[in-house]
């Protein structure tokens, strides 16, 4: 693209530091039992493609659900935060984001923070066509470490949009909420997308859809064990599995080796069998109710203002203050 004088990426992953965080998950993940892999490594270039496809898929509801509400809802989100800032957490294409921003007419900030350089990159030249004078300092960074923000004028809204929060398991949410609440103060507000309880059906089918794009993002993950340490899985010896766990409110998803076999890891020296049907856990979606997550904001220090749903009463938004010291 052609850099625009408004537009700044910053990267507090060294490419160095993201290649040792995934051997030693990668190492740790696959020598334990059950076996799992951490879900940031599925956002290659590739992964977040197949995840914009996957946001267009008929099963897939939570982005068109989680969409009606910020169009019915900019403009009120905009009027009770008068953000200046909008940070937003694991942005990927930004796409829903448009609403927030063509709605805000003080803001001249926007702060996108993801792991895929790539999906940065390609949100930030669609967004300054619409929004030219918009000032964009995109952040590669893990947003499950610790996150230092730039300068920006406040207050400041912080959105962590498309239910991605119920990709981190319980206690991963606990301390990732902590640390949100530390790059708020008093006067900035916390924007949170949550996908919601409902039935088995329409869960499992979202994470399972018929056309197979989600079995291929999920598989995505092994390719970029190939790519990047050299092992050797065969995507083809494994399927895809997605099953609601009604215990503890969240859909797992697999990979299901089909036949036993043997995966060399060669950049970790390493060799690691699988048992015909031995089942890898890739990702959890966790699927919240209201007061959960008003619990756990609270927790956080965090005060659940505005609870939005869609007319389907499948997907929510919460608004969150910082309470005044
Ligand atoms: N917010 C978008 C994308 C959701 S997909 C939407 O609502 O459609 C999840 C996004 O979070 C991906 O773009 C992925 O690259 C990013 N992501 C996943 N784990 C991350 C992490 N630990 N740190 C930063 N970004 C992460
Ligand atoms: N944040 C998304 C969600 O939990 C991510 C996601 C959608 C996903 N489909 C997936 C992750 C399939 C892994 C596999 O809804």
């Amino acid at each position: 693209m052609s850099p625009s004088p408004a537009f700044q990426l910053t990267r507090t992953l060294p490419e160095d530091a993201t290649g040792a965080a995934l051997r030693a998950d990668v190492r740790h993940g696959l020598t334990r039992s059950p076996k799992t892999l951490p879900p940031k490594w599925f956002y290659d270039a590739r992964g977040s493609e197949l995840f914009d496809e996957i946001t267009t898929l008929p099963e897939y509801y939570p982005t068109r659900a989680e969409r009606e509400i910020l169009v019915a809802r900019a403009g009120e989100i905009a009027a009770a935060t008068g953000a200046r800032t909008l940070v937003e957490l694991g942005s990927g294409s930004s796409d829903k984001t448009r609403h927030l921003l063509d709605a805000f007419g003080e803001l001249t900030t926007y702060v996108p923070v993801d792991v895929s350089e790539s999906a940065l990159r390609g949100a930030a030249r669609t967004l300054l066509d619409a929004h030219p004078a918009l000032d964009i300092h995109a952040l590669v960074a893990d947003f499950t470490g610790a996150l230092a923000l730039p300068a920006t004028p406040g207050p400041r809204l912080v959105a962590f949009l498309g239910g991605t929060i119920g990709n981190l398991l319980p206690e991963e949410r606990t301390a990732f909420l902590t640390s949100v609440r530390g790059l708020l103060s008093p006067g900035d507000f916390f924007l949170l997308g949550t996908d919601l309880v409902k039935d088995e059906e329409t869960l499992v089918a979202a994470y399972d859809d018929a056309a197979g794009v989600t079995a291929a993002f999920d598989k995505n993950v092994l390719a970029v064990v190939n790519r990047e340490l050299g092992a050797d899985f065969d995507p083809a010896a494994f399927e895809h599995v997605a099953r609601w766990d009604a215990e503890r409110e969240w859909i797992e998803m697999r990979l299901r080796a089909t036949t036993a076999q043997s995966v060399k890891i060669p950049a970790l020296d390493l060799a690691v069998d699988f048992a015909a049907g031995e089942e890898l856990r890739t990702e959890i979606s966790a699927k919240f109710r209201q007061d959960g997550v008003r619990s756990e904001l609270r927790a956080a220090g965090l005060e659940l203002a505005k609870w939005w749903t869609d007319g389907a009463d499948r997907f929510a938004l919460s608004l969150s203050s910082v309470p005044s010291p």
